[in-house]
């Protein structure tokens, strides 16, 4: 058996007791803290000595917080003893960072990826990790869930809507949730300016006269790149735009940046905490992640 491990964030706890009861498995919350300094503090405080365990941290910003309560959480397992450790991150930080794109930088998620590994971490579960390249830097076992045609599915929409994807790169992304509602698929050109970030978009010869478009992507941070394709299926004629996007960072502005374009609807998943808005629909992902997990377990 094994038992499910989160994190000392609302939200970890949250999904660690979705996932717990969805398996039937044991939970506990590690209890946290931090000191006067702004160091942080864990302790597991349930027996793991020879159980496999699952541990679930939520991600959202300050992701740093995050990320280093993870290190020190993990280190605590393997120090109290506990099997085989999966990490389920809800929503991989840093991974667009999955190569150099300027000389002289990091690929920043291989390195989180292999100290996590290092320090005990055997097997990764992932909800939409931006690319596949982010997750080859993981040494171990690891999977990505994919989402999006199963939030097509729940979003209401019908196979005679047009789905985008705001960039060439995420086409893919598109294509699975055109093919899960029977609809057509096509994609805007994005170009991001790698020194200011400022971004630059070509639909081409995209014509949505007429038509309800679905905007997918994977994340929405500044909400720009929502926006600014929204805006631009809007002028071209569309009759409406929503959005299906998987990680809604809910950074401050960003939901109106979208609304504000001209999008009616955002559909969302629960990887990250989501703010109460008639306009937003949260999909819980947990039935998707416990049924990968089912699979190992048994
Ligand atoms: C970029 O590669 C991602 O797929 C998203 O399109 C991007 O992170 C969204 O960021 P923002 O909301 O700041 O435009």
């Amino acid at each position: 058996m094994a038992i499910v491990v989160s994190g000392s964030r609302a939200h970890s706890r949250l999904l660690g007791e979705l996932l717990a009861s969805r398996l039937n498995l044991r939970f506990t919350v590690v209890e946290g803290k931090r000191f006067p300094d702004g160091e942080l503090y864990v302790r597991v405080t349930s027996s793991v000595k020879g159980e496999d365990v699952i541990v679930v941290q939520s991600m959202e910003p300050p992701q740093n917080d995050a990320l280093v309560e993870l290190m020190l959480l993990v280190d605590a397992l393997v120090e109290a003893g506990a099997g085989d450790i999966t990490l389920f991150a809800p929503y991989l930080p840093y991974a667009r960072q999955d190569r150099v794109f300027l000389a002289g930088e990091p690929v920043s998620v291989r390195a989180i990826l292999k100290t996590l590994h290092g320090l005990g971490v055997r097997r990764l579960i992932v909800v939409e990790a931006h690319s596949e390249r982010a997750l080859s830097h993981f040494p171990g076992y690891v999977v990505n869930v994919n989402p999006l045609p199963y939030m097509a599915k729940l979003s209401g929409l019908g196979g005679d809507v047009l789905v985008v994807s705001p960039d060439l790169g995420g086409i893919s992304r598109a294509r699975g949730v055109a093919e899960a509602l029977g609809a057509r698929s096509s994609y805007i050109a994005k170009v991001r300016d790698r020194v200011t970030g400022v971004i630059s978009m070509d639909a081409g010869s995209l014509d949505p006269r007429g038509l309800d478009v679905v905007v997918v992507d994977d994340i929405l941070s500044t909400g720009g790149t929502l926006a600014e394709a929204s805006r631009i299926l809007l002028e071209r004629g569309a009759r409406s735009v929503q959005v299906i996007v998987v990680h809604n960072l809910n950074l401050p502005g960003a939901l109106e940046r979208v609304l504000g374009a001209g999008v009616s609807r955002i559909t969302t998943s629960n990887t990250l905490p989501q703010p109460d808005h008639q306009a937003l629909k949260v999909i819980d992902v947990t039935p998707l992640v416990a049924g990968e997990i089912a699979r190992w377990v048994s």
